[in-house]
């Protein structure tokens, strides 16, 4: 009996091609599993049925949405996770949940072999590898593109020969997923313009973005959005519902030259108008429930977890402590945050919390206070101490201090 490989099959190009590869030069038997993201072509059923025609001997196809939302997204909101403070991690948090799925569907059909799409030259095959093998070291991961090392041409010409049905992929490399869409390669490469406008697909260019502001409420419970405009939705639809009204504002594009995992630098676009909402909105809410040394420490770890993740790390026993950790601080991540998004801005109009640190009669410079201002000359004097004392006795050691212009 022939061995069998289970292929993350998403119905484009490179994928298809592996189908027909493994069986012809691996002598593999193919088992395909389409996972829905959320990306926006996802008809399931039409991609089993080309799998099936290149010769797969099981088709699997499974919505995972509300696992990515619940499971995975929602601690890219509670981490307010943005590698290198500007990408909310779409593509990074999608990989971990495919290799989890990959690995499952493998050990339910006997399969020997995981097989993935992702070139040698980005993240995705750092992610998925690591993530595979730190769920069962017996399973032989392989990645074709990599290892057969083909260009877009060959790929075709290979197409082509076996009559496969070359789908129009458009120019660019693209990878969608209900928490952001990723746009690569092409024109992009060169960097000495601006993201063409033919790349965005999510989010109206500012131009072309509505002129009346879109205001929206967003309430978060333990950190996490359980209402939109108050209305309970589960996490999944209030992402689907933000990425169109923030989109159509013009919010959640990001052009960003971006340090990969190997290496390399690139140049990457993303549109996540949700991601870019509900973590403006969490991130002034914890404004107003953490204390100062909460907000750093939780700075630090917000960090770590997105160096993690984007590194393809989410399996690492040390993301076991960061959840624990965000657990406990997004406890009091309560309340309402106002937002106007206008013109690719997000404004905060308000928000409300029944955990807020927040004291008008001690802030207020109005009537009515009760900062007892008599205190503040007898803290100056202690604090400001060691600075005012190091001055003095430079200044008899070395004379006066000049300060560089
Ligand atoms: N650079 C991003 C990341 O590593 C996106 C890569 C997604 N791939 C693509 N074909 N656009 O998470």
């Amino acid at each position: 009996m022939k061995e069998k490989a289970l292929l993350l099959y998403s119905g484009g190009l490179d994928t298809s091609v592996m189908i027909k590869w493994l069986q012809e030069q691996l002598n593999l038997d193919v088992v395909t599993l389409t996972l829905d993201v959320g990306q926006e072509k996802n008809d399931l059923q039409r991609i089993a049925e080309k799998a099936k025609k290149l010769g797969a001997v099981k088709t699997i196809t499974e919505d995972v949405t509300k696992k990515f939302s619940d499971d995975f997204v929602a601690h890219g909101i509670m981490n307010d996770g943005l590698y290198q403070d500007k990408y909310p991690l779409s593509t990074s948090l999608a990989r971990p949940l495919m290799s989890m799925e990959a690995v499952k569907f493998a050990e339910q059909n006997k399969c020997t072999t995981v097989v993935h799409g992702s070139t040698g030259k980005g993240n995705d095959q750092v992610r998925f590898e690591v993530s595979i093998k730190a769920l069962n070291e017996n399973l032989t991961v392989i990645a074709p593109v990599r290892e057969m090392n083909m260009n877009r041409d060959e790929e075709i010409e290979y197409a082509k020969l076996r009559n496969i049905e070359i789908p129009y992929g458009g120019k660019y490399s693209v990878d969608e997923n209900l928490w952001g869409r990723s746009v690569e390669g092409s024109s992009m490469e060169f960097i000495d313009e601006g993201v063409p406008e033919d790349a965005y697909r999510w989010v109206l260019p500012v131009e072309k973005s509505g002129d009346k502001p879109e205001v929206v409420s967003i309430t978060f419970n333990g950190g996490l959005p359980v209402e939109l405009n108050g209305k309970p939705m589960l996490l999944r639809d209030i992402i689907a519902e933000l990425n169109y009204k923030a989109g159509q504002s013009g919010v959640g594009a990001i052009d960003m030259i971006e340090d990969r995992v190997v290496g390399i630098k690139s140049h990457e676009f993303y549109e996540c108008p949700a991601a870019i909402t509900i973590i403006s909105g969490h991130k002034y809410l914890e404004s107003l429930v953490l204390n100062k040394k909460e907000s750093q420490l939780k700075k630090v770890m917000d960090q770590q977890f997105a160096d993690m993740v984007y590194s393809g790390l989410w399996f690492d026993p040390a993301m076991d402590h960061i959840k624990r950790f965000q657990q406990s601080i997004n406890g009091v991540v309560n309340g309402t945050v106002k937002l106007k998004l206008y013109k690719g801005n997000v404004i905060p109009m308000g928000v409300d919390s029944t955990n807020s640190l927040y004291d008008i009669f001690m802030s207020t410079y109005g009537k009515n206070q009760t900062f007892d201002q008599s205190k503040a000359p007898g803290f100056i004097y202690v604090f400001g101490s060691q600075t005012i004392t190091t001055r003095k006795v430079r200044k008899k050691q070395f004379g006066e201090i000049i300060i560089e212009e």
